[in-house]
């Protein structure tokens, strides 16, 4: 599969400053980063960067905070990342202006700072002219590595990129490369399973695959949007007007279409989201009042088990029920394990997969587990990162510097 960006294995870093574009959006607890992937993801791009003799200079954004919030600051990223190469990692008191200006240019090859969370700027999400130009002011080079954010047309990930020759780093381009090599020729049977609580997100890339893929698997809280749709009782389960409209417009289309839309037979259902409440195993699909379903139940777990089995490609996004709790986790582990044990080429994208398949410990039994949720989604769904599409083009080189 080709990639028609430039890549930051041709880049000329040598003593020069690079700003990297990172996705360090990470879980914290307790001020602590909860899960370290996106930054050990990021780890080749720096590692080869500093081999090369360039200074560093890091920025991400980190949740959405809507101003300067020192609650997301990047300190404990920063500090994290720290321990992971075993070399210091500055932070800057910002993201721009001048204190920021100075620290980078005290910069030696190998050094590394990272800028304050990108969202204490409110021109990062409008993509505005001037911070832009502000951070093209503190580099030579501009990479960006940030798969998870390339959806975003954002000041970090779109406007500084057409202000500095930009490269693609290593963790993008394989992400585009793996991902869109399942979308654009995957062996078949190519089987999708979909979960995760709202259909509203993952309308395009329904559609996307009920023209080309073979299966769609459906789990997750939005399989009741579609069974609301079909007039079944969903009981307390999510499950809104608006969901339940988007999911009779799939229904109808799925009809026309040679794609299998599958979705439970049976379900696990709770009185509560919570681990102490009452359980109870549906033999069928329709949730009585005061109940909400939580899972989907094991003969459905079995059943897209086998497909998965029995697929060429597997593309997995988002969880069949509430995993984080022992008594609604059946279904996604029996998922996970399948995925894990497939001969067929498997893909998983979006953190809450991710996350299932690292609590089941089967994180390193995928092909590819991609950092982006919403970018893999959108790549998937054929639509133009604004990332990737500000990158220099690979035969181009050169024209920006
Ligand atoms: C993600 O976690 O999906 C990315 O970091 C993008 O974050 P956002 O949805 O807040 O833009």
């Amino acid at each position: 599969m080709s990639f028609a960006k430039a890549s930051v294995r041709d880049a000329p870093v040598a003593g020069s400053r690079v700003l990297v574009r990172v996705d360090f959006n990470v879980p914290l607890d307790a001020g602590e980063v909860a899960d370290e992937t996106r930054v050990r993801a990021a780890l080749p791009t720096i590692e080869l960067l500093r081999e090369r003799g360039a200074a560093l200079i890091l920025v991400s954004h980190l949740d959405r905070p809507k101003g300067p919030d020192p609650a997301l600051s990047m300190a404990p990223v920063a500090a994290r990342l720290e321990e992971l190469l075993g070399s210091g990692v500055a932070l800057a008191p910002a993201v721009v202006g001048t204190e920021v200006m100075e620290l980078a240019e005290g910069l030696e090859a190998g050094d590394l700072l990272m800028l304050e969370n990108s969202r204490f700027e409110p021109g990062e999400t409008a993509n505005d002219a001037t911070l832009a130009r502000g951070l093209a002011a503190l580099a030579d080079l501009y990479v960006d590595d940030a798969f998870g954010a390339a959806h975003r047309a954002h000041a970090t990930t779109e406007g500084v990129a057409h202000l500095l020759p930009a490269y693609a780093g290593l963790l993008l381009e394989r992400e585009v490369r793996e991902l869109t090599a399942v979308r654009d020729d995957p062996a078949r049977p190519l089987c999708v399973v979909l979960g995760g609580a709202k259909v509203s997100g993952k309308v395009g890339v329904i559609e996307r695959f009920l023209g080309t893929a073979d299966e769609i698997l459906i789990g997750g809280a939005m399989c009741f949007s579609f069974f609301s749709a079909q007039g079944i009782a969903v009981g307390d389960s999510l499950s809104d007007e608006k969901s339940t409209e988007v999911a009779a417009r799939i229904l109808e289309r799925a009809e026309g279409s040679s794609c299998d839309l599958v979705l439970p037979v049976d379900l696990v259902v709770g009185r509560e989201l919570d681990a102490g409440t009452e359980v109870r195993e549906l033999d069928g699909v329709e949730v009585p009042e005061g109940w909400t379903g939580l899972d989907i139940g094991p003969r459905t777990a079995s059943r897209y088990a086998d497909r998965v089995a029995v697929a060429g490609t597997v593309f997995w996004n988002g969880p069949m029920g509430a995993f984080e709790l022992e008594p609604f986790a059946g279904g996604t582990r029996t998922v996970a394990e399948a995925v894990a044990a497939t001969p067929a080429t498997t893909v998983v994208g979006g953190g809450d997969s991710a996350a299932a398949l690292d609590a089941f410990g089967l994180a390193d039994r995928v092909d590819w587990l991609s950092t982006g949720g919403g970018a893999s989604l959108e790549l998937m769904e054929g639509r133009k990162l604004p990332g990737v599409e500000a990158l220099m083009d690979a035969d181009r080189i050169g024209s920006r510097s």
